[in-house]
């Protein structure tokens, strides 16, 4: 008697744990019956975006970035500022830098209209960085969902846990290390620098200063970027930064790196070999970045009765 009565507590307590363990896990299906159409719908805007402005794409992959960095992929980065909150959007890596926000906000009140209350800012962000990278010509990966919504956001925790371009490979690798990723996975999302713009500022002192660059290359950036004023002119991340492609490696061999800490990942150190190896096999860079993206997407997320699900990606309810 004593023995059954006791693999019976052991079985309900084994089985609440499963439970427990449960919702702290994404699913791929996780609103395949309760709002089947919010993959179509957030694929549907975000294609219109790109097609209307292909840096959008770019725009979007960074978002879900800098939203996961920041104690997780809560969509904190969303939430304008407010009398009681000093959110993330005006933090350095952030402020007049960060975009994308209306993309979402039309997304969000899409999936408002279709399925209330259902569909979490944190999966629109890891769905639609996925999206924009296959719209951009990048392979795809199955994004796990279930995030819900951060009720606040840090100001301080944007300015210090978002790698600056002014690292070295040390301070890189610690960066990634202190959010669980090893130095391989740091140089395969580094990858993710194939599309978008940078500004002039960023790369001043790289173009002006920095012996391990590319010299015609440093000479064509400084046509738009002079060594004072137009601060915010905007050079291609590569040299085919309207595609997601392997060219962002192809370039750091040849010191074409447009930041410092890009440059810094094929800089004589111990991820040379890596970036060699991803110039020439664009498919296990694609490969591997579908793998580090849903790492990334796993950090911290909310899940079962924490957090929300906002109805407006800016504030919460
Ligand atoms: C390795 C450390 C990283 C550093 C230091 C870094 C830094 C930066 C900086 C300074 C910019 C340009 C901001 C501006 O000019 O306003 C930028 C742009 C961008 N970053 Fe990163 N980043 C890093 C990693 C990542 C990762 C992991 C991803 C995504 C997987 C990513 C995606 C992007 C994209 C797509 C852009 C272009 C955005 C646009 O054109 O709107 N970055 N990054
Ligand atoms: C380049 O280095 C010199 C000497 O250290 C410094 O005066 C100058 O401001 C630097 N220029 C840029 C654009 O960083």
């Amino acid at each position: 008697m004593a023995f059954f009565s006791s693999s019976i507590l052991s079985f309900s307590t084994l089985f609440l744990f499963m439970l427990g363990m449960a919702s702290a896990q994404l699913s791929s299906n996780f609103y395949s019956s309760s709002c089947p159409t919010a993959l179509s719908i957030i694929r549907g805007v975000v294609n219109t975006a790109v097609s209307k402005e292909n840096r959008m794409g770019a725009s979007l992959l960074r978002l879900h970035f800098h939203d996961c960095f920041v104690n997780g992929c809560d969509a904190s980065v969303l939430l304008d500022d407010t009398t009681n909150l000093k959110g993330e959007k005006t933090a350095v890596p952030n402020k007049k830098s960060l975009r994308g926000y209306e993309v979402i906000d039309a997304i969000k009140s899409q999936l408002e209209r279709q399925c209330p209350r259902v569909v979490s800012c944190a999966d629109i962000l890891a769905v639609a960085a996925r999206d924009s990278v296959v719209k951009l010509g990048g392979t795809t990966w199955t994004v796990p969902l279930g995030r819900r919504d951060a009720t606040t956001a840090s100001f301080n925790d944007a300015s210090k846990d978002l790698p600056s371009p002014n690292l070295d490979l040390s301070a890189l690798k610690s960066a990634f290390r202190k959010k669980g990723f090893t130095a391989s996975e740091m140089v395969t999302l580094s990858g993710g620098h194939t599309i978008g713009q940078v500004k002039c500022s960023i790369i001043r002192t790289r173009i002006y200063n920095e012996t391990n660059i590319d010299s015609n290359f440093a000479a064509s950036l400084k046509k738009n970027c002079p060594s004072t004023g137009g601060d915010s002119n905007l050079s291609p991340l590569d040299q085919t930064a309207r595609v997601f492609d392997n060219t962002y490696f192809k370039d750091l061999v040849k010191k074409k790196g447009l930041m410092h800490s890009d440059q810094q990942l094929f800089n004589g150190g111990s991820t040379v070999s890596q970036v060699n190896t991803y110039s020439q096999n664009s498919a296990k860079f694609f490969y591997d970045f579908g793998c580090a993206m849903i790492k990334m997407g796993n950090l911290s997320p909310l899940t079962g009765s924490k957090g929300e699900i906002r109805t407006n990606c800016r504030k919460t309810n």
